[in-house]
């Protein structure tokens, strides 16, 4: 089966069609999706999609463009919420300098991934990382906060394949998504070829990122085998075995999804 690790069902572009798509995912392949929290909406709308459908588990976090709506009393209801059984990760905690320009925004920024790190070690859960236009800080963040100690991914990876070999030497999975199938995804193919299947994680970050031949479309769960069909001709193998491995690789991560 494939296992979704990122997506966004919260999202009003899935207003019209979300009880029946979600529905329909389970008979289409797709056994289990890790919804992840973005906004303070979201985690809590994230919360109520893993009660509503037993496939769906919850990521409880503030995606850093969203931060200035975190406050202390949010940041003690997700350290409730995170020991629910069906949260099974912070996420999505970072960086992100490509809309967030003003030193004292991305100082914030660091200050709440920090926070939400540390939080992860508290509750035992994996972090998702979101990490854009911000690579050498989310490295030292990180490494302040010694997250070599805990398990997680690089969602949506967009650096070079040497610094995913470095969060890869951190303990770190790469989450793979639509912009592999990219004409021009030249750097994301390279990071795939140069690190082992092991360690990769299959994602949509939908309604987002849809791949090719949707590029530019509303994305769901279902395109994912176009996503896992590259991943295969890329590493030579079949997508069966992509599928495989990769569903193993997120159940060794989050550990909480039964
Ligand atoms: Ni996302």
């Amino acid at each position: 089966m494939i296992f979704e690790t990122h997506a966004h069902y919260d999202d009003d572009r899935f207003e019209e069609d979300r009880d029946a798509l979600l529905r329909r995912l389970p008979e289409e392949g797709v056994g289990v999706v890790i919804n992840s929290g973005a906004s303070v909406e979201s985690t809590r709308d994230t919360i109520r999609l893993a009660r509503d459908y037993d496939h769906v588990y919850a990521a409880v976090g503030i995606h850093p463009s969203e931060i200035e709506e975190l406050d202390e009393a949010f940041f003690q209801w997700m350290r409730e919420q995170a020991s629910w059984e069906k949260t099974v990760a912070i996420g999505e905690i970072g960086l992100d300098y490509y809309w967030d320009k003003e030193s004292d925004v991305q100082e914030k920024q660091r200050y709440w991934f920090g926070r939400q790190i540390e939080l992860a070690r508290d509750t035992g859960l994996p972090i998702i990382v979101h990490s854009r236009d911000a690579a050498a800080d989310t490295m030292q963040v990180m490494k302040e906060h010694h997250a070599e100690e805990i398990p997680g991914v690089i969602h949506c990876f967009s650096y070079s394949k040497e610094m995913a070999l470095e969060f890869i030497k951190m303990g770190y999975y790469i989450g793979v998504g639509g912009v592999v199938t990219f004409k021009n995804a030249k750097k994301l193919v390279e990071t795939v070829e140069a690190i082992p299947l092991e360690k990769i994680l299959l994602e949509t970050d939908c309604p987002y990122m849809a791949p090719e031949p949707y590029r530019g479309k509303r994305n769901s769960s279902l395109y994912l085998t176009y996503v896992r069909d590259k991943i295969a001709e890329i590493k030579g193998v079949s997508p069966e075995e992509v599928e495989r491995v990769t569903e193993q690789n997120a159940r060794t991560l989050f550990s909480k999804v039964k």
